[in-house]
Protein backbone atom coordinates (compact mmCIF):
# COMPACT_ATOMS: atom_id res chain seq x y z
CA UNK A 1 0.00 0.00 0.00
CA UNK A 2 1.28 3.51 -1.28
CA UNK A 3 1.72 5.82 1.71
CA UNK A 4 -0.10 8.90 1.80
CA UNK A 5 1.97 11.93 1.31
CA UNK A 6 1.33 13.76 4.80
CA UNK A 7 1.57 10.51 6.96
CA UNK A 8 4.40 10.66 9.26
CA UNK A 9 6.07 8.02 8.18
CA UNK A 10 5.84 10.23 4.43
CA UNK A 11 8.03 13.12 6.02
CA UNK A 12 10.25 11.16 8.22
CA UNK A 13 10.61 9.06 4.70
CA UNK A 14 11.64 12.78 3.15
CA UNK A 15 13.53 13.49 5.90
CA UNK A 16 15.55 10.55 5.92
CA UNK A 17 16.77 10.35 2.34
CA UNK A 18 18.03 14.21 3.04
CA UNK A 19 20.27 12.98 6.23
CA UNK A 20 23.14 10.95 5.40
CA UNK A 21 23.19 7.57 7.50
CA UNK A 22 22.87 6.26 9.59
CA UNK A 23 19.54 7.82 10.70
CA UNK A 24 17.49 6.08 13.38
CA UNK A 25 15.97 3.02 11.63
CA UNK A 26 12.95 2.45 13.84
CA UNK A 27 11.66 6.65 12.56
CA UNK A 28 11.17 5.44 9.50
CA UNK A 29 10.82 1.44 9.55
CA UNK A 30 8.87 1.36 13.19
CA UNK A 31 9.70 -0.80 16.03
CA UNK A 32 9.24 -4.65 14.49
CA UNK A 33 12.89 -4.72 14.17
CA UNK A 34 14.28 -7.76 16.45
CA UNK A 35 12.02 -10.61 15.18
CA UNK A 36 9.12 -11.24 12.62
CA UNK A 37 6.42 -13.43 13.89
CA UNK A 38 5.64 -17.02 13.59
CA UNK A 39 3.50 -16.37 10.54
CA UNK A 40 6.12 -14.97 8.69
CA UNK A 41 8.79 -17.81 9.40
CA UNK A 42 9.71 -18.23 5.30
CA UNK A 43 9.14 -21.82 3.37
CA UNK A 44 12.22 -20.64 1.82
CA UNK A 45 15.13 -23.59 2.49
CA UNK A 46 12.52 -25.65 3.77
CA UNK A 47 14.29 -29.16 2.30
CA UNK A 48 17.50 -28.06 3.46
CA UNK A 49 16.28 -27.04 6.87
CA UNK A 50 14.10 -29.91 7.59
CA UNK A 51 17.46 -32.29 7.37
CA UNK A 52 19.42 -30.29 9.63
CA UNK A 53 20.35 -31.75 13.09
CA UNK A 54 17.98 -30.37 15.71
CA UNK A 55 17.91 -30.15 19.12
CA UNK A 56 16.47 -28.08 22.02
CA UNK A 57 17.64 -25.78 24.71
CA UNK A 58 17.06 -24.04 27.59
CA UNK A 59 18.08 -20.72 26.28
CA UNK A 60 15.48 -20.97 22.99
CA UNK A 61 11.72 -21.22 23.74
CA UNK A 62 11.88 -22.93 20.51
CA UNK A 63 13.80 -25.56 18.58
CA UNK A 64 17.77 -25.27 17.89
CA UNK A 65 18.81 -26.15 13.92
CA UNK A 66 22.79 -26.88 13.66
CA UNK A 67 23.61 -24.89 10.11
CA UNK A 68 27.41 -24.99 9.45
CA UNK A 69 28.14 -25.41 12.93
CA UNK A 70 26.02 -23.23 14.26
CA UNK A 71 22.81 -23.75 16.27
CA UNK A 72 20.63 -21.46 15.27
CA UNK A 73 17.02 -20.32 16.37
CA UNK A 74 15.11 -22.54 14.01
CA UNK A 75 13.49 -19.39 12.64
CA UNK A 76 16.70 -17.80 12.07
CA UNK A 77 18.01 -20.64 9.75
CA UNK A 78 16.24 -19.26 6.69
CA UNK A 79 17.94 -16.03 7.77
CA UNK A 80 21.34 -17.18 7.35
CA UNK A 81 21.12 -18.67 4.13
CA UNK A 82 19.70 -15.45 2.58
CA UNK A 83 22.09 -12.94 4.14
CA UNK A 84 24.77 -15.68 3.02
CA UNK A 85 23.51 -15.53 -0.19
CA UNK A 86 21.96 -11.64 -0.88
CA UNK A 87 23.44 -9.50 1.75
CA UNK A 88 25.01 -6.71 -0.14
CA UNK A 89 27.08 -4.72 1.82
CA UNK A 90 28.33 -1.38 0.83
CA UNK A 91 31.77 -0.49 1.23
CA UNK A 92 30.88 2.02 3.90
CA UNK A 93 28.30 0.08 6.04
CA UNK A 94 29.31 -0.87 9.18
CA UNK A 95 27.80 -3.83 10.96
CA UNK A 96 27.71 -4.05 14.96
CA UNK A 97 28.30 -8.15 15.60
CA UNK A 98 27.97 -10.01 19.10
CA UNK A 99 26.86 -13.39 20.90
CA UNK A 100 23.79 -12.09 22.67
CA UNK A 101 24.57 -10.81 26.24
CA UNK A 102 27.85 -9.64 25.59
CA UNK A 103 27.24 -5.98 25.41
CA UNK A 104 25.34 -5.55 22.21
CA UNK A 105 23.28 -2.89 23.09
CA UNK A 106 26.04 -0.68 24.45
CA UNK A 107 28.48 -1.20 21.18
CA UNK A 108 25.11 -0.47 19.11
CA UNK A 109 24.53 2.91 21.34
CA UNK A 110 28.32 3.93 21.03
CA UNK A 111 28.81 3.14 17.46
CA UNK A 112 25.22 4.72 16.22
CA UNK A 113 26.32 7.93 18.56
CA UNK A 114 29.95 8.19 17.12
CA UNK A 115 28.98 7.64 13.68
CA UNK A 116 25.94 9.85 13.79
CA UNK A 117 27.75 12.84 15.99
CA UNK A 118 27.81 15.46 13.23
CA UNK A 119 23.76 14.93 12.27
CA UNK A 120 23.08 14.53 16.09
CA UNK A 121 25.51 16.02 18.44
CA UNK A 122 25.81 13.73 21.30
CA UNK A 123 24.93 16.11 23.86
CA UNK A 124 22.39 17.68 22.20
CA UNK A 125 18.54 17.54 23.93
CA UNK A 126 17.03 15.82 20.52
CA UNK A 127 19.26 13.01 20.56
CA UNK A 128 17.79 9.88 19.54
CA UNK A 129 19.12 7.24 22.37
CA UNK A 130 17.55 10.06 24.54
CA UNK A 131 13.71 8.71 22.77
CA UNK A 132 14.93 5.12 21.48
CA UNK A 133 16.06 1.98 22.77
CA UNK A 134 19.87 1.91 21.07
CA UNK A 135 18.39 -1.41 19.40
CA UNK A 136 15.49 0.66 17.87
CA UNK A 137 18.48 3.01 16.44
CA UNK A 138 20.18 -0.09 14.44
CA UNK A 139 18.14 -2.61 11.92
CA UNK A 140 18.84 -6.30 13.01
CA UNK A 141 20.05 -8.36 9.92
CA UNK A 142 18.10 -11.56 10.96
CA UNK A 143 15.27 -10.01 11.36
CA UNK A 144 15.00 -8.69 8.41
CA UNK A 145 16.30 -11.24 6.23
CA UNK A 146 13.84 -13.99 8.07
CA UNK A 147 11.09 -11.19 7.42
CA UNK A 148 11.41 -10.99 3.39
CA UNK A 149 11.91 -7.19 4.40
CA UNK A 150 15.50 -6.64 3.29
CA UNK A 151 14.39 -4.22 0.68
CA UNK A 152 14.06 -1.46 3.88
CA UNK A 153 17.72 -2.40 4.13
CA UNK A 154 18.38 -1.26 0.51
CA UNK A 155 16.31 1.94 1.10
CA UNK A 156 18.57 3.31 3.99
CA UNK A 157 20.86 6.18 3.11
CA UNK A 158 24.43 5.29 3.28
CA UNK A 159 26.71 4.79 5.78
CA UNK A 160 24.22 2.34 7.05
CA UNK A 161 25.25 0.88 10.66
CA UNK A 162 23.84 -2.72 10.91
CA UNK A 163 23.20 -4.92 13.96
CA UNK A 164 23.45 -8.94 13.62
CA UNK A 165 24.50 -12.07 16.32
CA UNK A 166 24.76 -13.75 13.50
CA UNK A 167 28.54 -15.78 13.06
CA UNK A 168 30.88 -14.22 10.73
CA UNK A 169 30.29 -17.15 8.06
CA UNK A 170 26.48 -16.41 7.75
CA UNK A 171 27.54 -12.59 6.23
CA UNK A 172 30.35 -14.19 3.96
CA UNK A 173 30.97 -11.23 2.02
CA UNK A 174 31.46 -8.49 4.77
CA UNK A 175 34.61 -8.91 5.18
CA UNK A 176 36.22 -7.34 3.16
CA UNK A 177 33.26 -5.38 1.67
CA UNK A 178 32.40 -3.36 4.65
CA UNK A 179 33.48 -2.60 8.22
CA UNK A 180 32.32 -4.85 11.07
CA UNK A 181 32.83 -4.29 14.88
CA UNK A 182 32.64 -7.09 17.21
CA UNK A 183 32.36 -7.10 21.32
CA UNK A 184 33.22 -10.23 23.45
CA UNK A 185 32.92 -11.15 27.14
CA UNK A 186 33.78 -13.33 29.90
CA UNK A 187 31.37 -16.32 28.75
CA UNK A 188 30.99 -16.59 32.51
CA UNK A 189 29.61 -13.34 32.75
CA UNK A 190 27.87 -14.45 29.64
CA UNK A 191 25.22 -17.13 31.18
CA UNK A 192 24.84 -15.39 34.11
CA UNK A 193 23.61 -12.10 32.47
CA UNK A 194 21.79 -14.48 29.77
CA UNK A 195 19.80 -16.28 32.79
CA UNK A 196 19.04 -13.04 34.37
CA UNK A 197 17.34 -11.79 30.89
CA UNK A 198 15.82 -15.16 30.06
CA UNK A 199 14.29 -15.18 33.49
CA UNK A 200 12.15 -12.35 32.92
CA UNK A 201 10.24 -14.75 30.69
CA UNK A 202 10.97 -18.13 32.62
CA UNK A 203 11.15 -17.12 36.31
CA UNK A 204 11.60 -20.52 37.16
CA UNK A 205 14.37 -21.90 34.47
CA UNK A 206 16.85 -22.97 36.35
CA UNK A 207 20.86 -21.23 36.10
CA UNK A 208 22.24 -25.12 35.83
CA UNK A 209 20.41 -25.70 32.41
CA UNK A 210 21.93 -21.99 31.42
CA UNK A 211 25.35 -23.18 32.29
CA UNK A 212 24.79 -26.83 30.49
CA UNK A 213 24.12 -25.43 27.47
CA UNK A 214 26.90 -22.77 27.60
CA UNK A 215 29.17 -25.31 28.34
CA UNK A 216 28.69 -27.88 25.61
CA UNK A 217 27.68 -25.28 22.91
CA UNK A 218 23.88 -26.03 22.20
CA UNK A 219 22.56 -22.77 22.30
CA UNK A 220 21.38 -19.94 20.44
CA UNK A 221 24.24 -18.72 17.63
CA UNK A 222 26.59 -21.41 20.00
CA UNK A 223 28.95 -22.49 20.78
CA UNK A 224 30.26 -19.51 21.83
CA UNK A 225 34.04 -20.19 21.83
CA UNK A 226 33.62 -20.90 17.63
CA UNK A 227 32.08 -17.34 17.53
CA UNK A 228 34.06 -15.37 19.12
CA UNK A 229 37.08 -16.80 16.97
CA UNK A 230 35.73 -16.30 13.45
CA UNK A 231 35.20 -12.63 14.56
CA UNK A 232 38.92 -12.63 16.05
CA UNK A 233 40.36 -14.30 13.43
CA UNK A 234 39.35 -12.12 10.76
CA UNK A 235 40.03 -9.15 12.99
CA UNK A 236 43.65 -10.56 12.98
CA UNK A 237 43.71 -10.52 9.31
CA UNK A 238 42.14 -7.40 8.21
CA UNK A 239 42.11 -5.15 11.44
CA UNK A 240 41.17 -2.53 8.87
CA UNK A 241 37.91 -3.96 8.66
CA UNK A 242 36.89 -5.62 11.76
CA UNK A 243 37.77 -4.10 15.13
CA UNK A 244 37.42 -6.96 18.33
CA UNK A 245 36.46 -5.02 21.27
CA UNK A 246 36.02 -6.59 24.81
CA UNK A 247 33.57 -5.98 27.28
CA UNK A 248 36.06 -5.20 30.08
CA UNK A 249 38.49 -3.18 28.32
CA UNK A 250 35.35 -0.88 27.52
CA UNK A 251 34.47 -1.02 31.33
CA UNK A 252 37.74 -0.08 31.62
CA UNK A 253 38.16 2.83 29.72
CA UNK A 254 35.23 3.71 27.95
CA UNK A 255 36.94 6.96 26.32
CA UNK A 256 39.64 5.10 24.59
CA UNK A 257 38.08 2.64 23.28
CA UNK A 258 35.57 4.90 21.88
CA UNK A 259 38.46 6.90 20.49
CA UNK A 260 40.06 3.62 18.99
CA UNK A 261 36.41 2.86 17.24
CA UNK A 262 35.78 6.28 15.76
CA UNK A 263 39.36 6.01 14.29
CA UNK A 264 38.19 2.35 12.76
CA UNK A 265 35.64 3.74 11.53
CA UNK A 266 37.69 6.25 9.46
CA UNK A 267 36.32 9.12 11.64
CA UNK A 268 38.55 9.82 14.12
CA UNK A 269 37.89 12.60 16.71
CA UNK A 270 38.97 16.22 15.40
CA UNK A 271 40.73 18.46 17.67
CA UNK A 272 37.85 20.84 18.21
CA UNK A 273 35.59 17.80 18.99
CA UNK A 274 38.53 16.48 21.19
CA UNK A 275 38.56 20.54 22.75
CA UNK A 276 34.49 20.66 23.31
CA UNK A 277 34.43 17.06 24.90
CA UNK A 278 32.23 15.39 22.58
CA UNK A 279 33.80 11.82 23.54
CA UNK A 280 33.02 12.15 27.08
CA UNK A 281 29.79 13.50 25.70
CA UNK A 282 29.36 10.23 23.98
CA UNK A 283 30.77 7.90 27.30
CA UNK A 284 28.12 10.16 29.08
CA UNK A 285 25.22 9.57 26.44
CA UNK A 286 25.66 5.74 26.58
CA UNK A 287 26.86 4.95 29.88
CA UNK A 288 24.84 2.56 31.48
CA UNK A 289 23.16 4.48 34.66
CA UNK A 290 22.22 7.32 31.44
CA UNK A 291 20.41 4.83 29.33
CA UNK A 292 19.10 2.75 32.12
CA UNK A 293 17.47 6.04 33.41
CA UNK A 294 16.03 6.65 30.14
CA UNK A 295 12.35 6.57 29.91
CA UNK A 296 12.84 4.88 26.96
CA UNK A 297 14.64 2.52 27.80
CA UNK A 298 12.08 1.77 30.97
CA UNK A 299 9.08 1.35 29.46
CA UNK A 300 7.60 -1.12 26.80
CA UNK A 301 9.05 -4.53 25.32
CA UNK A 302 12.21 -5.25 23.49
CA UNK A 303 9.48 -6.00 20.58
CA UNK A 304 5.72 -6.07 20.15
CA UNK A 305 6.61 -9.53 19.35
CA UNK A 306 9.03 -10.74 22.15
CA UNK A 307 7.48 -9.62 25.69
CA UNK A 308 10.48 -9.38 27.33
CA UNK A 309 10.47 -5.76 28.84
CA UNK A 310 13.76 -3.08 27.89
CA UNK A 311 14.74 -2.79 31.08
CA UNK A 312 15.68 -6.64 31.08
CA UNK A 313 18.51 -5.00 28.87
CA UNK A 314 19.98 -2.97 31.18
CA UNK A 315 20.93 -4.84 34.34
CA UNK A 316 24.21 -4.93 36.49
CA UNK A 317 26.08 -3.52 33.54
CA UNK A 318 29.80 -4.79 35.20
CA UNK A 319 32.34 -7.50 35.13
CA UNK A 320 32.37 -10.67 37.23
CA UNK A 321 29.40 -11.29 38.61
CA UNK A 322 29.67 -14.90 38.09
CA UNK A 323 31.45 -15.01 41.19
CA UNK A 324 27.46 -14.61 43.13
CA UNK A 325 26.15 -17.08 40.93
CA UNK A 326 28.14 -19.97 40.20
CA UNK A 327 30.58 -21.74 42.07
CA UNK A 328 34.76 -22.26 41.74
CA UNK A 329 34.04 -25.70 40.38
CA UNK A 330 31.81 -24.10 38.11
CA UNK A 331 33.85 -21.14 36.81
CA UNK A 332 37.20 -23.35 36.12
CA UNK A 333 34.85 -26.23 34.47
CA UNK A 334 33.69 -23.52 31.67
CA UNK A 335 37.00 -21.70 31.81
CA UNK A 336 38.50 -25.26 30.90
CA UNK A 337 36.17 -25.83 27.86
CA UNK A 338 36.49 -22.53 26.77
CA UNK A 339 40.56 -22.77 27.52
CA UNK A 340 40.83 -26.33 25.32
CA UNK A 341 38.48 -25.37 22.31
CA UNK A 342 40.75 -21.90 22.14
CA UNK A 343 43.93 -24.18 22.36
CA UNK A 344 46.61 -22.91 19.45
CA UNK A 345 44.47 -20.05 18.79
CA UNK A 346 46.44 -17.95 20.26
CA UNK A 347 43.04 -16.09 21.83
CA UNK A 348 42.56 -16.19 25.28
CA UNK A 349 39.48 -14.08 27.01
CA UNK A 350 42.02 -12.69 29.91
CA UNK A 351 44.05 -11.19 27.69
CA UNK A 352 43.33 -8.07 29.81
P1 LIG B 1 24.47 -7.79 32.79
O1 LIG B 1 23.29 -8.66 32.66
O2 LIG B 1 25.69 -8.53 33.25
O3 LIG B 1 24.22 -6.57 33.58
P2 LIG B 1 23.41 -7.38 25.39
O4 LIG B 1 23.21 -5.94 25.13
O5 LIG B 1 24.34 -8.04 24.44
O6 LIG B 1 22.11 -8.09 25.53
O7 LIG B 1 24.17 -7.48 26.78
C1 LIG B 1 23.50 -7.16 27.96
C2 LIG B 1 24.53 -6.88 29.03
O8 LIG B 1 25.15 -5.62 28.78
C3 LIG B 1 23.89 -6.78 30.40
O9 LIG B 1 24.86 -7.27 31.32
C4 LIG B 1 23.67 -5.28 30.52
O10 LIG B 1 23.49 -4.83 31.84
C5 LIG B 1 24.94 -4.76 29.90
N1 LIG B 1 24.81 -3.37 29.43
C6 LIG B 1 23.79 -2.83 28.74
N2 LIG B 1 24.03 -1.53 28.50
C7 LIG B 1 25.22 -1.26 29.06
C8 LIG B 1 26.01 -0.06 29.16
N3 LIG B 1 25.59 1.09 28.65
N4 LIG B 1 27.19 -0.14 29.81
C9 LIG B 1 27.61 -1.29 30.36
N5 LIG B 1 26.91 -2.45 30.29
C10 LIG B 1 25.74 -2.43 29.65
Amino acid sequence: MATPPCSPHFCLASMASAREGPIPFADTHGDTNLVSSPEQREEEHADLIAALPSASAADSPVKLLRYQGFWLPDFYVAAAINLQQRFEPRRDDVIVASFPKCGTTWLNALTFATMARAAYPPAGADHPLLRLNPHQCLPFLEGLFQGGREAELEALPSPRLMNTHMPLPMVPRAVPACRLVYICRDPKDMVVSLWHFLGRLRPELPFNSVFECTCDGTMSYGPVWDHVLGYWRAAIARPDKVLFLRYEELLRDPAGQVRTLAGFLGTPFSAAEEASGTVDSIVKLCSFGHLKGLEANKIGHLNPLLPIPRDALFRNGASGDWVNHMTPEMASHLDEIVAEKMRGTGFTFSEL
